[in-house]
């Protein structure tokens, strides 16, 4: 059995979270630990209730960073709705009592975001110091994509505490021997780079890729377009998007042999907000060079399709801790992210890192 979804009484503690970035997906992220812990009953829409002993409920964020007025300086519990976010309501969240600090800004914010993101004129903390009061175990990096100084930043700050690092934006940290040899020496582990999200555009491409190639039909071309209204699309369509289209590519193309022609691409549609689409096309040839082609739309809540993905990963690097497995976790890259280190078979990545996430 790969899945287990079924509440427990907890007998590990607290998973204890920092959050850099308080944009939409840690806004779902935090609603969706409120709206599970509330309801024990419940696990529709995760692909594990409990995992490594903890159960979704069981995680608690402890320190937040942003750099935005309107979110620094506020509790979570409302930075989350500030504006620009603009994701779904879930659920009312109670004051958490974890005010969000104002980190250092570096390349977080770009002249695409004048107008939609003001950064917040109080002083800079100091990460370290945040992070060693807040006692956390695990940073997750939420930062926009194409803030590579601002992620190592954080990395570095959290790995030299010994905290572990979920990296869901697509700078290659955890590639980087200088980041694994951190993590190692102070005992901790990584998990990078760039979510692929739970049921996102770049898993369900390669498996149709997958599909078509196991039954002999040669792709000629393919194209993913995305569209959607979030400041993660504004950012994505100015230069600072092309990590992400290689990211992606890198997703689809994983494990495949056929080099085939792949064009992806995003576009920002202000009035979609935090819906994302993604239309996939696929054309090929099967049987007698006779032409095959497939168009596909999926439509998703965009940070809610992270959350999930994020939840498990967090609680790998919980196991790794316990069982004493330090520097980067493949298998789990491999699974939860779109540009691992080791690219490997989905299923494969899946199974190895599902018994580590049911290891009590
Ligand atoms: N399904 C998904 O939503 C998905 C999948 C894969 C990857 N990702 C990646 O996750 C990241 C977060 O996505 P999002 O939709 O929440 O983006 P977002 O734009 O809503 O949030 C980014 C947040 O980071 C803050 N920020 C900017 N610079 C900062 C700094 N120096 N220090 C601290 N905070 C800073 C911004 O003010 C904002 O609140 C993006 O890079 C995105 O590409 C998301």
């Amino acid at each position: 059995m790969y899945l287990l979804n079924t509440s427990h009484d907890n007998f590990m503690g607290k998973v204890k979270v920092a959050i850099v970035g308080v944009g939409n997906c840690a806004s779902n992220f935090v609603q969706g630990i409120e709206y599970y812990r509330n309801d024990k009953s419940n696990s529709v829409g995760l692909m594990h209730r409990v995992a490594g002993g903890y159960d979704i409920g069981d995680m608690e964020v402890v320190a937040a960073f942003d750099i935005a007025e309107g979110k620094v300086g506020q509790d979570l519990s409302l930075a989350i709705f500030a504006p620009p976010n603009c994701t779904k309501t879930i659920t009312s969240v109670p004051e958490m009592g974890v005010i969000v600090q104002k980190g250092p800004v570096l390349d977080g914010w770009g002249p695409h975001f004048e107008g939609i993101v003001t950064v917040s004129p109080e002083p800079e903390c100091d990460i370290e110091q945040v992070l060693r009061d807040s006692k956390a175990d695990v940073m997750v990096i939420l930062l926009p994509s194409g803030s590579d100084q601002a992620c190592y930043t954080y990395i570095k700050a959290a790995l030299n505490l010994g905290i572990g690092v979920v990296n869901g934006i697509p700078v290659l940290a955890s590639h980087d021997p200088e980041i694994v040899r951190l993590a190692e020496e102070n005992k901790t582990s990584i998990i990078g780079d760039d979510f692929k999200s739970q049921l996102g555009g770049t898993i369900l491409h390669h498996t149709l890729m997958h599909l078509f190639q196991i039954r002999g039909i040669e792709i000629n071309k393919s194209y993913q377009i995305n569209y959607g209204g979030n400041t993660d699309f504004l950012n994505l369509q100015t230069p600072r998007g092309s990590e992400k289209h290689k990211s992606k590519a890198r997703g689809i193309k994983a494990g495949s042999d056929n080099n085939f022609d792949l064009s992806v691409n995003v576009s920002y549609i202000e009035n979609q907000d935090d819906n994302k689409t993604c239309r996939i096309w696929i054309e090929g040839q099967n049987f007698s060079g006779c032409p095959v082609t497939f168009e596909g739309k999926l439509t998703v809540v965009d940070s809610a399709n992270s959350s999930g993905v994020l939840a498990d990963a967090i609680r790998c690097i919980m196991v790794a801790k316990r069982m004493g497995i330090y520097g980067r976790l493949d298998a789990p890259s491999a699974y939860f992210m779109k540009s691992p280190y080791i690219q490997m078979p989905d299923e494969l990545a899946y199974k190895a890192t599902d018994e580590f996430l049911m290891n009590p």
